[in-house]
């Protein structure tokens, strides 16, 4: 019997997303399936800023997928939204049988198109994250991910006591920094937008956070992180936002200290001081797990192993986000849920996961 599935489609890059977006129903014959393809039912898939930059064109751009077990019945290319998800093995094919039934498994390679109910893959393409809940499974790939590489990738001879200063300090990314750098004895130092609450401060400092400061404090012209780190070294800087404390950042590393920047949804320049680069010899990086993912699959599997290890002992606990729930076959389609999550998200409620019921 076939199996009906749903996806979030687009034919043209744009940036009217709620013009771009389709849902796009297919069907799927498992007795079709190829032998070194598996079948996969979607658990959860979330919604990335990554994923907006994609559906814009030009940065990493997505393949045309066949959705069924039939070619997709569009002329133009079909692409599908997402590349983060967690998905249940329905069935195996014969070349692909270290996936059994049940398993829990994300996709390895971006651009899987993660945003449909049911999906083929290819075994080569999968990471099995067994021992995982649904929740941090939906999540691992992508905000876990790159707190784990930007902790190690750049600096090999941590030593404890050593600091971390990060902008976006209330983001998902962010509170995985924290979490795995007290893990290794490194102290962050999380910088927020003003106006947070008492609790919301409170909660990055239970994620591991050793010093929260507001934006107002950390631009003053008078601020200075002595105040904090005691003479401590601050040898990364991390910058999730290109916004305006991107100065302050390097002002407050220490002789070659690093600047990594990540994310760029406050701005769209590095501004900061040619005399800091100069009299302490610091280094800029960018980082984009796209890319090293692309370059060294294994380093990005190695990571998922890593990370499965450290939730699996409760050495790290997950982030909460807000989830939204399609069921297929119910009365809303699959891309009106993921507008949803989209005007949630631009509505600074956070992370959004859908859920497939
Ligand atoms: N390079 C990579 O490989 C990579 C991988 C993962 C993520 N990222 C990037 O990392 C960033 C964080 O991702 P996430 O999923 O962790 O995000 P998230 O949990 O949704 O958090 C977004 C963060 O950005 C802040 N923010 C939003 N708009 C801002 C603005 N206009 N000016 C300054 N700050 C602003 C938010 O602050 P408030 O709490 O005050 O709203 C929050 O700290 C994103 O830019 C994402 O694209 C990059």
């Amino acid at each position: 019997m076939s199996i009906e599935g749903s996806a979030v489609t687009y034919t043209e890059y744009g940036t009217d997303i709620p013009k771009l977006l389709h849902t796009t129903n297919f069907k799927i014959n498992p007795d079709a399936i190829k032998s070194n393809q598996i079948l996969l039912k979607a658990l959860a898939t979330p919604l990335n800023p990554a994923d907006l930059s994609q559906l814009r064109g030009g940065y990493n751009d997505s393949p045309d997928i066949q959705l069924g077990t039939e070619p997709n019945k569009e002329k133009k290319p079909l692409h599908v939204g997402g590349n983060e998800g967690v998905y249940k093995v329905v069935k195996s094919g014969s070349d692909a049988s270290q996936f059994k039934e049940g398993d829990l498994v994300i996709p390895k390679l971006p651009s899987f198109g993660t945003w449909r109910s049911y999906a083929i893959a290819e075994a080569d393409n999968l990471i099995n994250v067994n021992g995982l809940t649904v929740e941090q499974a939906a999540t691992i790939s992508i905000n876990p991910a790159t707190a784990y590489q930007l902790l190690n990738n750049y600096i090999s001879d941590w030593k404890s006591g050593d600091y971390v200063i990060q902008n976006s300090g209330t983001s998902q990314v962010s509170r995985y920094v924290s979490q795995l750098g007290k893990l290794r004895g490194i102290k962050t130092i999380s910088v927020v937008r003003d106006g947070k609450s008492q609790q919301e401060i409170d909660e990055l400092k239970q994620f591991g956070a050793e010093h929260v400061i507001s934006h107002s404090e950390f631009n003053d012209e008078n601020f200075d992180i002595s105040k904090y780190t005691k003479g401590g070294n601050v040898r990364l800087a991390l910058n999730g936002s290109c916004d305006s404390t991107v100065a302050n950042l390097v002002k407050s590393l220490s002789n070659k200290g690093q600047l990594v920047s990540y994310g760029f949804l406050g701005g769209a320049d590095i501004k900061y001081s040619a005399q800091q680069q100069f009299a302490k010899d610091l280094i800029t990086r960018r980082f984009w797990l796209t890319a090293n993912t692309y370059a060294d699959p294994q380093g990005k599997v190695d990571t998922i192993k890593h990370l499965v290890e450290l939730y699996g002992t409760g050495k790290i606990k997950d982030v909460p986000y807000n989830k939204l729930h399609y069921k297929q076959g119910g009365s809303e389609e699959i891309s009106k849920e993921l507008l949803q999550g989209l005007s949630n998200f631009k509505n600074g409620k956070g992370k959004q996961v859908l859920f497939y019921d």
